[in-house]
């Protein structure tokens, strides 16, 4: 286990923000991470897990250690005619692992292709595109606690997944490393092609594959999202606002076109992009921070930005779009 000191995070952060650490630690075995979490037990100081770096908005250099897990096993762990289990370590990168599994013909995780960072990160917001959630095949949550260095797992279940959020955002914040999640994938054909233009797009192609599914998804998205290594970003910043069907009704009489998905009998999912083009704020700046021209829900760094110039951006826009519609919106991306 080495420590890297005054190590800069510019390319461990999708925003490309230039800000650094003290010390990191990139941890290949879970022998290295336990090594790593003795080291901070025995030094007290701020730390962080950090992955690929994809959704999170650094403010300032972080006064303390970073741990990077690095661990990149994936092993078949059990297999019926129906479907197969596999357990993959913490620092896969999360894309290598659909492409491996579309690949192999499972079948699960193709509608969330091309989402960037590390398998570690995907149960920590539940990550999910185009009518898909990492939930929906996760069958185990396998981590260490900080405080002690005691391994867990945790089923689906007890993960307490939900839109954007997991037991991981919530009273287990910043208290475990997770090492290792076991999906569970179909071996038999499914598909899941109901969100939007992804069964038209499919089509377009010809046949509907496994592999064809997860290039229209790839195409989808390359329309619409920046890439970090061109625009600085970290995917949508703020969470779509889930309000009453009350309040729904309200905001559709003033706004006939607001676009809007059910989430249960009671509530309704807004897209906050659509509320911030609405706001006037799509494709505008603030100074080098700005929000991306094809998909307002992304903020942009032009080049330069800093934290503390996004996180500006981000306050004005949550601001003007309470104003205008009455609705708070909240960011998705951790804040440092
Ligand atoms: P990081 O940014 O490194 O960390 C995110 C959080 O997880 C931090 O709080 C960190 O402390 C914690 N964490 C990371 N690893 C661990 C671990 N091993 N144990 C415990 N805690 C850990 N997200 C979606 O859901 N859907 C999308 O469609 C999507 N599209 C995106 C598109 C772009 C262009 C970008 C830049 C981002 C997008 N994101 C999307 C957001 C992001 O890719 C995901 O949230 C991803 O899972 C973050 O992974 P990461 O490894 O980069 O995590
Ligand atoms: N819209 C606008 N203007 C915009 C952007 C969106 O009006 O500039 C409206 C349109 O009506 C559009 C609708 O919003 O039809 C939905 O847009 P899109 O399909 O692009 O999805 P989203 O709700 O903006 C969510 C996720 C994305 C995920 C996509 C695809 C959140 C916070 N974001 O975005 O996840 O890739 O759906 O499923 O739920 C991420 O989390 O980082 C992320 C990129």
């Amino acid at each position: 286990m080495q420590t890297q000191k005054n190590f800069n995070l510019k390319s461990y952060n999708t925003f490309g923000f230039d800000v650094s650490c003290k010390g990191f630690i990139s941890c290949n075995t879970i022998d290295q991470l336990q090594g790593a979490l003795s080291y901070i037990k025995q030094y007290p100081q701020p730390y962080l897990i950090l992955g690929g770096g994809s959704n999170i908005l650094f403010s300032n250099n972080f006064n303390g250690i970073v741990i990077h897990p690095a661990m990149k096993e994936i092993c078949s762990v059990k297999e019926n005619d129906e479907h197969i289990w596999l357990d993959v370590q913490a620092g896969v990168v999360w894309d290598e692992l659909v492409e491996h599994c579309v690949n192999n013909n499972w079948f699960g995780l193709e509608n969330l292709s091309y989402i960037p960072g590390n398998v570690g990160a995907s149960p920590v917001q539940n990550i999910g595109a185009y009518g898909a959630e990492v939930k929906d095949c996760i069958e185990q949550v396998n981590g260490i606690f900080i405080e002690n260095n005691q391994a867990f797992s945790l089923s689906a279940e007890a993960c307490q997944f939900a839109y954007r959020q997991s037991i991981f955002k919530g009273e287990l914040k910043n208290k475990t490393v997770i090492t290792s999640v076991v999906f569970k994938l179909n071996k038999t054909e499914s598909y899941n092609l109901s969100y939007g233009p992804i069964k038209e797009q499919v089509e377009k192609m010809g046949k509907i594959t496994l592999p064809n599914v997860r290039t229209a998804i790839i195409d989808i998205r390359k329309s619409k999202l920046p890439e970090p290594e061109e625009l600085g970003n970290a995917g949508s910043f703020f969470k779509n606002p889930v309000i009453s069907k009350e309040q729904f009704a309200t905001l559709h009489e003033q706004h006939s076109s607001v676009p809007s998905y059910p989430v249960t009998h009671d509530l309704i999912k807004i897209p906050a992009g659509w509320l911030i083009e609405q706001a006037g704020w799509k494709g505008k700046a603030l100074g080098k921070a700005a929000v991306h021209n094809k998909q307002a829900l992304v903020l942009v760094n032009k080049g330069g930005a800093s934290g503390k110039d996004m996180l500006e951006l981000a306050h004005t826009i949550m601001q003007d779009v309470n104003n205008k519609f009455g609705i708070s919106i909240e960011p998705e991306v951790n804040i440092i």
